[in-house]
């Protein structure tokens, strides 16, 4: 037998004895299921991800008139900008959580109306780092327009009495 081929003998007997001894074993997380699993409720992820953070992106532009005169809002520090994109980021990422099993509603109409909120806090988020006061007001209409979208096919319908307010 020449070197090789005893080299891949032992290669072989190598190789086997890893096969046995990893069918001894169990599969790693056998029984812990998919990693990703909902845990908080669709309401609980509005109140506590969505409202807020659109909240602080509408606060963020736009005109007000008051008796003192006219204001226009925009963010006044960095910090303040900051807060504008980790909120958008995290309207942005809700559009995928509204995506999961358990929160899902279909698998068609509805995963169309979370990836319309996911790339309208996309579009927030390049607004509010690019420091662009006009597309904020802007891509916060788009933001609105997402909000409604799914609440026409979803909310408003099951509960028609609703104030329609966003
Ligand atoms: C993919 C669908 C979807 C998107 C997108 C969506 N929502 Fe909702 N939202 C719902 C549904 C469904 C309910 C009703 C939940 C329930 O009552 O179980 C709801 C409820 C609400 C409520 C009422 C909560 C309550 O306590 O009654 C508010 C306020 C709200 N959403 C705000 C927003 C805002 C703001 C946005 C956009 C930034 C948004 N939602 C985007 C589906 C969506």
């Amino acid at each position: 037998m020449s070197n090789t081929s005893i080299r891949i003998g032992q290669l072989c007997v190598a190789s086997l004895l890893v096969l046995v001894s990893s069918c001894g074993k169990p599969p790693a997380q056998a029984s812990a299921g998919p990693p990703i699993k909902a845990v908080a409720t669709l309401e609980e992820v509005m109140h506590g991800m969505v409202i807020p953070s659109a909240q602080t992106v509408w606060g963020a532009s736009g005109t007000i008139y008051t008796a003192k005169g006219v204001e226009e809002r925009m963010p006044k520090s960095e910090d303040e900008w900051i807060l504008v994109e980790a909120s958008a980021v995290t309207l942005t990422e809700a559009g995928n959580l509204l995506m999961m099993e358990g929160r899902a509603k279909d698998t068609g109409r509805w995963m169309d109306r979370a990836r319309a909120l996911r790339e309208a806090g996309a579009e927030v988020h390049k607004a509010a780092k690019a420091k662009n006061v006009a597309a904020l007001f802007e891509k916060g209409g788009n933001l609105f327009d997402a909000c409604q979208g799914c609440h026409f096919d979803y909310r408003y319908e099951k509960d028609p009495k609703v104030i329609r307010s966003h």
